[in-house]
């Protein structure tokens, strides 16, 4: 998979690209990304990326031409064009599932007030990653390229998110231990310990309803 990020912070990406899973899948080929300062393309002389709103108001606009610019140099007919903004559709696992299928993904990060809403005609699809605002899209775009990584085939053991998901029902992780088998007189579970794995998935499967039902039933409807 190609990711291309348009931004006018590349630097921010430092560190959450070059360690871990994000190296590899990148070493390995898996993904490649590339990060694009959308400034490069202004045509303002003063390389202004931004203005103040029409109709008055606090802050500044992101201008639609430096971006837009930016976006036709990169897009192909293969490309999925993602917004980053709080009012976004809701990010969740299945989107990411969904996204990670994709051959081409260009994914825009706002900053200042947020964006000249005609860039919209340019755009697939608009994403929040929460109910918060952030001072950007660059934290979103991380958290994207991330949960989307992980899920293209190879990067990790298959298993490891088959279990993150059930179709797109989405369950809470069941819990785990780790050595010693007391902690401070706190016991391992002992169906963990049975060598049974019939019981122990039936287990695992049990305590991850049990968690999701008590911490987040709207995840079960
Ligand atoms: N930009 C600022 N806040 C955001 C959020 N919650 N999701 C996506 N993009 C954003």
């Amino acid at each position: 998979m190609k990711i291309d990020i348009l931004t006018l912070f590349p630097n921010m990406f430092e560190g959450v690209f070059t360690e871990s899973i994000l190296k590899r899948a990148q070493e390995s080929g898996k993904v490649t990304i590339e990060l694009h300062d959308f400034r490069e393309y202004t045509e303002d002389p003063h390389l202004k990326v931004d203005d103040t709103s029409f109709g008055g108001g606090a802050g500044m606009v992101l201008m639609c031409q430096p971006i837009v610019d930016c976006l036709e140099h990169i897009k192909t007919d293969d490309s999925k064009v993602i917004l980053l903004t709080p009012s976004g559709i809701p990010y969740k696992q299945k989107m990411a599932y969904d996204l990670s299928k994709e051959k081409h993904l260009i994914i825009i990060c706002g900053h200042y007030e947020g964006f000249d809403e005609r860039i919209l005609n340019f755009v697939d699809m608009e994403v929040s990653i929460g109910d918060y605002v952030l001072t950007g899209g660059e934290i979103p775009a991380m958290v994207l390229v991330d949960s989307i990584t992980r899920l293209i085939p190879g990067v990790i053991r298959e298993e490891s998110h088959i279990e993150d998901s059930f179709n797109d029902k989405y369950l809470l992780d069941y819990p785990t231990y780790t050595k010693p088998r007391v902690y401070r007189g706190m016991e391992v579970p002992e169906v963990l310990i049975s060598g049974d794995h019939a019981k122990v998935d039936k287990w695992r499967y049990e305590q991850a309803l049990k968690k999701t039902e008590e911490r987040r039933p709207d995840l079960l409807k």
